[in-house]
């Protein structure tokens, strides 16, 4: 079923201007830097061949993981960065399956409640500001039973591990990319259920599905 066209509503004041300003700017090499094998393809594509039905991604970059996506599901992809939106358009334009580009911030999200089956994340907890604000966001437009996919960096549990990637986030920080989170308990508080966590890289890189457990009662909380 082709997806109906969202009218995003421009983005709103939350959205950190100094880090969509380092976005729109980190576009213009981020295939430069990040276009590599090291992307780890094979392991994203197992993990997108999990998406079912109205799909939302998050956030799609230049577009580079839309190789990796299955043809059948409608999906909107958005991106808080419209430099990165424009960059992405070529490659959505060569994707054979319904996937529509859409400028938003996702610590809020321009779309009803419970208006996908599938939210996907891509290396984008560790580039947002506000994870928590973000998870709660997610939550909120999956359905109820619906799944989250995500593909993402953390910090290791690993004492000397966790304590370099600390360190590399005082550098990286500056160009918007947090080495050091704990995506799995922000995505807990925000309501989800864990379902599976496969290790791509050690406990560092990893590719994750969670529920939105369908009657999960009280409002999760919000955290950052
Ligand atoms: C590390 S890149 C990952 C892009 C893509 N998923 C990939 O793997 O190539 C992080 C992306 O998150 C986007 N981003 C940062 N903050 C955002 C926000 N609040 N809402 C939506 N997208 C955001 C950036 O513009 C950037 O495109």
């Amino acid at each position: 079923m082709a997806a109906e066209p969202f009218s995003p509503p421009g983005l709103p004041q939350r959205c950190e201007i100094r880090l969509k300003t380092l976005w729109e700017r980190r576009a213009n090499f981020y295939d430069l830097c990040e276009g590599s094998d090291l992307r780890r393809g094979a392991h994203k594509k197992a993990l997108f061949r999990r998406i079912q039905g109205r799909t939302l991604f998050v956030a799609i970059g230049t577009g580079l993981d839309i190789q990796h996506l299955p043809a059948g599901p409608a999906i909107i992809a958005i991106d808080v960065s419209s430099a990165m939106i424009e960059r992405s358009r070529k490659r959505a334009q060569r994707f054979a399956g319904d996937l529509q580009l859409v400028q938003s911030d996702a610590a809020s999200l321009c779309f009803p409640g419970e208006s996908f089956d599938t939210v996907v994340t891509s290396c984008t907890m560790c580039s947002v500001p506000c994870p928590g604000i973000v998870f709660s966001e997610l939550h909120r437009v999956l359905r109820p039973g619906g799944r989250l996919l995500m593909f993402e960096h953390v910090r290791s549990s690993n004492a000397v591990l966790g304590a370099v990637l600390d360190l590399m986030t005082m550098a990286t920080r500056r160009r918007g990319t947090e080495m050091n989170r704990d995506t799995i308990t922000a995505a807990t508080k925000a309501g989800f259920r864990i379902l599976q966590v496969e290790s791509i890289f050690l406990d560092i890189i990893l590719a994750m599905e969670a529920l939105k457990v369908p009657d999960a009662g009280a409002r999760p909380t919000r955290s950052n």
